[in-house]
């Protein structure tokens, strides 16, 4: 049994500001799935790190400053197909491939995103 949180096994927040950092890089500049992207790269990137600090186990820092996380809900206003879903997780794994950590930690790390993902899908 592990009782650290992956959150603390991956590195904390500063491993979560690096994986935002190259994430959003990858996003803002994909073919694909940037044009959904138009809003402040800063501010989405700062809700991501949020986000993930909870949804890897690690304090409710989201939850604290904008309520329930309610993800689904919140993509709603997106038109978000399966092909952009599978391209969110390219530019996840090569972000998650990034950091400096075990390549067994990577594959839990990203084996993290996939339902959730596709769970966005709304079109
Ligand atoms: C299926 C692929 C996905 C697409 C195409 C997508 C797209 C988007 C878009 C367009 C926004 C709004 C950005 C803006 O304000 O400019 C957003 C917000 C957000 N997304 Fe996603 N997303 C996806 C999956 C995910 C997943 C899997 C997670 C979490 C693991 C996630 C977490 C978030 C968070 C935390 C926000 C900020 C919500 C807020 O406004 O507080 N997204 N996403």
């Amino acid at each position: 049994m592990n009782e650290l949180t992956l959150y603390e096994r991956i590195g904390g927040d500063a491993a979560l500001r690096q994986l935002t950092d190259k994430f959003y890089d990858l996003v803002f500049a994909h073919e694909l799935i940037s044009r959904l992207f138009r809003s402040d790269k800063e501010l989405i990137k700062e809700k991501q790190r949020l986000f993930l600090t909870q949804f890897l186990g690690g304090p409710q820092l989201y939850s604290d400053v904008y309520g329930h996380p309610m993800m689904r809900a919140r993509h709603m206003p997106h038109t978000i197909t399966e092909d952009d879903a599978v391209a969110w997780l390219q530019c996840m794994s090569e972000a998650v491939g990034q950091l400096p950590i075990s390549n067994e930690l990577k594959d839990e790390l990203f084996d993290r995103f996939p339902r959730t993902a596709f769970f966005m899908v709304n079109t």
